[in-house]
């Protein structure tokens, strides 16, 4: 493993937080998560509405604890009613942006070919994607869970990235629902994003880190920690508890 693989736990809190929830937990964050600082990066990616009052919070604190986004789009600015820039983004401290999450792919219609704009539009502010895949159930139940997230991934990745790009591997099954993959089907889809990785010009697939998402809590992050090619979570449910949001960091951190 190189040292960009450091293990990286993301909290994605999805559309949930009023602003004095919001900061509270931000708050609660910051306070469970500094030992791990060192072994493990954390971010915690709020509502678009919260992100200026969060990112304050945390610069406030001067803990380890970056801040992400969701989503964003493609254009730098201009006529583009209700839509967030990634510069707009950089510029309220955001460090990731999250990108293609299969909430966007499906509630939106997002696609491959606009998650890749996306990607490049995140990297052009200097922040970093973190870009997600993964299969549906009938897909995996089919067979072509390796095949779906390969085209996802060929169709999404922007080139010319190095390593500062994160991918999330995330069954849409798994999301929310309390089931997860079992180990060696996690390790089978890591270990084929990596190779696949090799296939998309001007990026380091030894180091970029493949973070696994989809029920991620406190009782199974130690397992998915170990498994190989496994660099970290992204964490939706359990990132709005400040208590098991920490104990994943620290399992992640342990893992190292
Ligand atoms: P979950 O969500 O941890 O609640 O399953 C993960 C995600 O959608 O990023």
């Amino acid at each position: 493993m190189t040292d960009t693989r450091r293990p990286f736990v993301a909290g994605n809190w999805k559309m949930n937080g009023l602003r004095a929830d919001g900061l509270a937990l931000a708050t609660s964050v910051a306070a469970a998560t500094p030992e791990q600082a060192d072994q493990c990066d954390v971010a915690i990616c709020p509502p678009a509405t919260l992100l200026a009052t969060v990112g304050e919070r945390l610069a406030e604190i001067g803990g380890a604890v970056a801040l992400g986004a969701q989503d964003c789009a493609v254009a730098v600015h201009g006529a583009h009613t209700g839509d967030i820039s990634a510069e707009m983004l950089a510029d309220t401290g955001c460090r990731y942006v999250i990108v293609g999450h299969s909430e966007r792919r499906v509630d939106h219609g997002e696609t491959s070919a606009l998650v890749h704009d996306k990607a490049q539009a995140v990297l052009r502010a200097g922040l970093i994607p973190i870009v997600c895949l993964g299969e549906t159930e009938a897909e995996r139940d089919q067979g072509r869970a390796l095949a779906i997230v390969g085209e996802q991934l060929s169709g999404s990745l922007p080139n010319d990235a190095g390593s500062a790009l994160v991918v999330a591997y995330e069954p849409v099954w798994a999301i929310g629902t309390g089931r997860t993959p079992t180990e060696d089907e996690i390790a089978e889809v890591h270990r084929h994003i990596r190779n696949e990785m090799a296939g998309v010009s001007g990026i380091d697939p030894d180091a970029i880190r493949v973070l696994y998402g989809g029920s991620v809590k406190p009782a199974n992050a130690t397992a998915i920690a170990a498994i190989e090619n496994v660099d970290g979570a992204l964490v939706g449910g359990a990132s709005l508890k400040a208590e098991d949001f920490g104990a994943i960091c620290q399992s992640f951190a342990e893992a190292v």
